[in-house]
């Protein structure tokens, strides 16, 4: 049985991919740091799975990850862990600098340290998985896709920070040999995403009778994809990538953020009728536009699919069923992971807080 240690692994991707994972038959390690958006909540149907194992700690803890190393001797790293809500990347830089840049640098140096020191064949068949986001390639204008080969123009310390630690990792194949990989993924949106992300934060407000609150003018446009098809994906690129190489992942989703609101509003219609002649479409309000709010994005993932034969399963509609349809049956969740952390409240207005980084 092959371990992997995933990190962010109580986090939105991060504990859909636990799942996958234990049940593609791996031993996983999830080493998190609990931050606001990390919950135990999230894995706690693997937690007493004798293949699963949780570490509490930061991935710029450079003692813990050689006792986890020493210890667990995992054949591969996905790393997941980030601080990853642009908004909040507005408020507070620090935490995302200190996380992204700073712990991804730490988690790298450790984990070359224990990769030089493997033997054969263990060390030609292992993996560093690096997860990022198609957000360090910047903004596009109505035409054109990002592809492998787009130059990185990042725009928010968020996309900034991932484009630093991007940049490390490849540091880290070329100079060291290390043998990285890099996926750059679009919006993922299914079970577990904390509620301060557009979807979740719709699907929960509007069934709570508050104001969906639109930036803009709802024209912004993002490229959905099904979480789980992204976890697919990830482990597809871990068996099966080649070590240096990157490669994009979108869900063929484009749609505005106004499109994707009325869509929710007309599923909650169905799943939840408000009464004679009301729809959840009457909760919709337009405020003020996010700082620096990148216009589009979308993916021309045909590099994956090409050579790894990967393509996404899930449809938006379908996807976005199984979405409101989980929220609507696990409001227990949204309690526990929002209870005395997050009210629903607007974020990333630029009201600069002092963040924890060091
Ligand atoms: P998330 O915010 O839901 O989860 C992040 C997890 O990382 C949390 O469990 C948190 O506790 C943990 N964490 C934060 N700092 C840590 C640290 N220093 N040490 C250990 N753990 C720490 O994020 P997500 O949406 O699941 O995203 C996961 C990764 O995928 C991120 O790297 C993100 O940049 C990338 N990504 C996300 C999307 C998306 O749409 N959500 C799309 C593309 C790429
Ligand atoms: O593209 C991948 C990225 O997608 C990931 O790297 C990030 O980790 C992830 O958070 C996500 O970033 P976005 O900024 O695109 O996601 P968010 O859910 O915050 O916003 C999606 C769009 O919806 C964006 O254009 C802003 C808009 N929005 C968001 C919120 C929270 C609103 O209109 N109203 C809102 O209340």
């Amino acid at each position: 049985m092959r371990t992997l240690l995933i990190t962010g692994g109580c986090g939105f991707i991060g504990s859909n991919l636990v799942r996958y994972c234990l049940k593609q038959g791996y031993r996983v390690i999830n080493l998190d740091k609990l931050t606001y958006a990390g919950n135990l909540a999230s894995v706690r149907d693997v937690e007493n799975n004798p293949s699963y194992n949780f570490v509490h700690g930061d991935i710029a803890d450079t003692d813990l990850l050689r006792k986890i190393l020493a210890k667990e001797q995992p054949s591969g790293i996905l790393n997941l862990a980030a601080e990853s809500h642009v908004d909040r990347s507005i408020d507070a830089p620090d935490d995302f600098i200190q996380t992204n840049i700073m712990g991804t640098y730490r988690l790298l140096k450790a984990t070359l340290e224990y990769w030089e020191n493997l033997d054969h064949p263990a060390k030609e068949t292992f993996r560093f998985l690096h997860v990022s986001t198609d957000e360090v390639f910047g903004s596009l204008d109505p035409e054109g896709y990002f592809t492998e080969t787009t130059p990185y123009n990042p725009r928010s310390p968020y996309s900034a920070s991932k484009a630093s630690s991007d940049h490390l990792v490849r540091a880290f194949f070329h100079t060291y040999g290390l043998p990285t990989l890099i996926t750059n993924c679009s919006n993922n949106y299914g079970p577990y995403q904390f509620p301060e992300k557009l979807i979740p934060l719709m699907i929960i407000s509007a069934f709570n009778g508050k104001p969906l609150p639109v930036y803009g003018d709802g024209s912004n446009i993002r490229d959905w994809l099904y979480v789980e098809d992204h976890c697919e994906a990830l482990v597809e690129v871990f068996e099966k990538g080649r070590p240096g190489e990157t490669y994009n992942i979108g869900g063929h989703n484009e749609k505005t953020n106004l499109e994707v609101v009325q869509a929710l509003c007309d599923l909650l219609d169905d799943l939840r009728p408000k009464g004679y002649n009301a729809s959840y479409r009457d909760q919709i309000i337009f405020v003020t536009d996010r700082p620096g709010h990148d216009r589009r994005y979308a993916i021309n993932a045909e590099k994956i699919q090409r050579e790894l034969g990967w393509k996404p399963k899930e449809s938006f509609e379908t996807g976005l069923e199984k979405t409101v349809k989980w929220y609507l049956d696990n409001q227990w969740w949204v309690k526990e992971v929002t209870q005395g952390k997050y009210n629903l409240e607007r974020l990333g207005l630029g009201n600069r807080r002092e963040g924890t980084g060091k």
